[in-house]
């Protein structure tokens, strides 16, 4: 089967979130089933300069205000066709956000741009290769089915819509329907408007073959009002064509054994090792207790301001924070202002570091508000590193909870916590978790027995 993935971020060439890990990891997993899958990628300039030998295998006169092509090119191992639209990605900033950290004003227009290419490449653009589905990621994929239902591939290619994360609905101004190319047949509520906006998301949600998101939880939660966010309705409508699967991880990149940034593992002496690395890495004084760590966005999503208040307690009770971050000014701020030598604070975007992290913590931190899947805490999983997570989404369906039944029969994986409130945070038993890594390192523990 082939297949054309339609993504805003692939790792390892460009990344903000887990959408590019996913989006990076899924055609290697796909392949031993049959698939072929090339991804179709913006051309921003981090792209562009990562590319060799890439030919041009279709050329667009108009693409949404200038000349674009289309790129084949292998980078990485993957198959990717890069939308080189120069008057639309080549800029500084970041793929969503300007250089002072605001949208770009013509966002619909650049991913609207993204998802027309591919509903041409479904209509034959490229001369020696067409796809049989189109698989659109988020609202900037979200045009792609729409585009294609209404183009000579109807029916005839079809097409899958994946939700990472709903709180990002694409929304446009009415008055950009036809710079979109919507037509205005198209604009009304079981279509692609969303209380007098025009919904690049809820399009996909409406038009796509079939839907899936990241996780079997977050599936029925997206159904439900508290977390659908306003489109829990069209969902409960597309019910049928609807599936929760939950998101796996690269293990060649998550990898202990293999890890370049994993100098000195081997559980369970590793752990230790890494640990007083990371001590060190993050400023922080020796210390018996709990070594948590976070890797996140600093966003009101990850509930990491419940993580600051409940951070006397964590200090209190002898744990330790050390965390890495970008986001929310205010967060960014607060978090600095709470370093210590009990607390290392590192604002800023760092991939190895991350490896690190994973490598040195005791537990991995992710109390999130909503979680459509999480990838930190599998990447705990996968080092050692004990999840103390919320019970909400992809959270809830990758952490077996520490329970007394759970741990005698040896089958707990960490730790949740619910309500997702700074008390439930609290309370989490955090001093558990030394226990819990023990135990998994094979080194018994005297309070847990
Ligand atoms: P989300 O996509 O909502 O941000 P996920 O847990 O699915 O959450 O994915 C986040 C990904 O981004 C993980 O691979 C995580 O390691 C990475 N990440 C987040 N913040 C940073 C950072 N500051 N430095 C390095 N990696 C980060
Ligand atoms: C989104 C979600 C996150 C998920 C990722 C990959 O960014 O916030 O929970 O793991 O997409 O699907």
């Amino acid at each position: 089967m082939q297949v054309l993935s339609v993504t805003s971020e692939c790792a390892p060439l460009i990344k903000t979130g887990g959408l590019a890990d996913v989006a990076g990891a899924l055609p290697g997993a796909l392949a031993p089933l049959g698939v072929r899958m090339r991804t179709l990628l913006p051309g921003y300039p981090v792209v562009m300069r990562a590319l060799k030998d890439a030919v041009s295998v279709a050329h667009f006169g108009d693409c949404f205000g200038g000349p674009a092509d289309v790129l084949a090119v292998e980078v990485a191992g993957l198959d990717l066709l890069i939308l080189d639209a120069p008057h639309l990605f080549d800029r500084p900033g970041g793929p969503y956000l300007n250089q002072s950290g605001g949208d770009w004003a013509d966002n619909p227009e650049r991913f609207a741009a993204l998802s027309w290419a591919a509903s041409e490449i479904a209509n034959g653009a490229i001369a020696d290769w067409q796809p049989d589905l189109v698989h659109g990621h988020d609202w900037q994929g979200g045009l792609a089915p729409y585009y294609i239902a209404r183009s000579p591939a109807a029916g005839q290619v079809r097409t899958v819509m994946t939700i990472h994360n709903i709180a990002f609905q694409g929304l446009a101004p009415a008055w950009k329907q036809a710079a979109l190319r919507i037509s205005p047949t198209d604009f009304h509520s079981d279509a692609l408007e969303y209380w007098g906006q025009i919904s690049t998301l809820k399009a996909g949600l409406v038009f796509a073959d079939r839907l899936t998101t990241v996780s079997p939880t977050y599936a029925e939660e997206l159904m439900t009002p508290q977390f659908g966010m306003g489109l829990e309705g069209v969902l409960r409508d597309r019910r049928a064509d609807f599936v929760g699967i939950l998101n796996g991880i690269d293990e060649d990149v998550w990898s202990p054994a293999a890890d370049p940034e994993v100098r000195t593992y081997k559980l369970p002496k590793g752990k230790a090792a890494n640990k007083a690395l990371l001590r060190e890495e993050f400023d922080l004084a020796a210390a018996d207790g709990p070594l948590c760590v976070v890797v996140s966005r600093l966003t009101e999503q990850k509930g990491l301001d419940l993580l600051l208040q409940a951070l006397p307690t964590l200090l209190e009770r002898g744990g330790q924070l050390a965390l890495l971050g970008t986001g929310d000014p205010w967060l960014e701020a607060a978090f600095k202002q709470a370093a210590g030598p009990n607390v290392g604070i590192r604002i800023g975007y760092d991939e190895a570091l991350s490896h690190r992290m994973m490598a040195g913590g005791d537990a991995i931190l992710v109390p999130s508000r909503f979680e459509p899947c999480g990838l930190t805490q599998m990447y705990g999983l996968r080092y050692g590193t004990l999840p103390l997570v919320a019970l909400t989404g992809g959270l809830a369906d990758t952490v077996i909870p520490a329970t007394p039944a759970s741990i005698s029969a040896g089958v707990a994986t960490g730790i949740q916590f619910y309500p997702v409130s700074v008390e439930a945070l609290s309370n989490a038993r955090t001093s558990c978790v030394i226990c819990m890594n023990r135990r998994i390192t094979g080194q018994r523990c005297s309070a847990m027995l």
